[in-house]
């Protein structure tokens, strides 16, 4: 058998090149919003905004109980009735930054910020409000401009989005910045998170403050399935899929179910590990915060769920599953 000898050539390791982001104005028809992206990012924006406006129109002309099944559901509209409440939280990010720095927050930062709904909500509550969403993904941020923004009127146009990692930084230094719905799970090694905490600083007003979500509990670290009934005429689904106890990872989905028989499976998946709150503070006051404060729920009348008034505490009680806020200070 005759060999063949192959010589070997080191290779010089390839340099990552980022492509460049410029600023784009996209003309929603109501206002002209503006989007920082790379060239690719905003052409794949623009052709997945002609087929969101599309499916905008064909929904809106079925009777709304009856609008969903997994045929014509669209996933992003049914996260948003699922999981988002944006009223309520940019009234308690007004909240907390009041109560900490005696005075208003004008500018807010949203990252993880999905479809941008809540600063659409920052700037359509506020006269003079300004905001900047950060999302690595094209794709809901597409949605967002046709069916948030593009629905908010001139106001739209203080709001800035940005095709980006959460830990690049801002066009202006935010006055308050939120990662909300736990989406800061996604970096599971505490040098990772500890670096985001640190981008998020230095990256602050002067009297910013950082504000994030936390959701724990026993019942968070068991596999299990919650269903939850949408009065739009859908089921919600949280699938607690699994949950390594020695690394903390949990891999959880959302499936949407509907009247007809239909199922939107997995229509989201979400790889995290689940951090515990004291570990956050730690991690946050490891970043160089100069304090963190927890807001704990309150009890509702029945004695058992929570009446969504979320104030400062030391201690909370060791509910099955709950929900809190940190508020981080420069
Ligand atoms: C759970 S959704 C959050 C949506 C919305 N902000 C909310 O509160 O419900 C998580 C979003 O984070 C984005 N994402 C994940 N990792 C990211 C990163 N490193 N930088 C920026 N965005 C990221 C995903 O593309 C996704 O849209």
């Amino acid at each position: 058998m005759p060999t063949t000898e192959v010589e070997i050539i080191p290779q010089a390791p390839k340099k990552a090149m980022k492509a460049p982001r410029t600023n784009q104005t996209i003309d929603l028809g109501t206002a002209k919003v503006q989007v920082h992206a790379t060239a690719e990012c905003i052409e794949s924006l623009r052709r997945r905004m002609g087929k969101a406006s599309k499916q905008k129109v064909h929904l809106a002309s079925l009777p709304k109980k009856s609008r969903y099944t997994a045929k014509n559901a669209d996933h992003h509209e049914l996260y948003q009735l699922s999981v988002q409440s944006p009223d309520e939280d940019v009234l308690f990010l007004r909240r907390v930054y009041k109560s900490l720095r005696k005075k208003k927050a004008m500018h807010f930062r949203e990252d993880f910020c999905g479809t941008a709904l809540l600063s659409t909500t920052w700037v359509n509550t506020m006269d003079g409000a300004t905001a900047e969403g950060y999302d690595i993904d094209c794709s809901p941020l597409a949605w967002g401009l046709v069916n948030n923004l593009g629905d908010a009127g001139e106001v739209a146009e203080n709001v800035t989005l940005v095709v980006a990692d959460v830990r690049e930084p801002s066009i202006t230094p935010p006055d308050i910045r939120c990662a909300q719905n736990f989406s800061y799970c996604c970096f599971k090694e505490r040098e990772e998170l500890v670096g985001y905490f640190k981008a998020v600083l230095e990256d602050l007003a002067t009297d910013g403050v950082f504000v994030l979500d936390i959701h724990g509990g026993s019942e968070t670290q068991s596999e299990m399935e919650e269903e939850r009934e949408i009065p739009d005429g859908f089921t919600y689904v949280w699938d607690q899929d699994r949950y390594w106890p020695i690394t903390g990872d949990a891999l959880n989905y959302i499936h949407f179910r509907f009247e007809d028989g239909t199922e939107l499976y997995r229509a989201f998946t979400y790889d995290w590990r689940l951090w515990g709150l004291p570990e956050l503070r730690d991690c946050l006051i490891e970043a160089g915060f100069a304090s963190v404060q927890t807001y704990w729920e309150g009890t509702a009348d029945d004695g058992e769920s929570g009446n969504g008034i979320f104030k400062v505490a030391k201690r909370g009680e060791a509910d099955l599953s709950w929900i809190a806020y940190l508020a981080a200070t420069k």
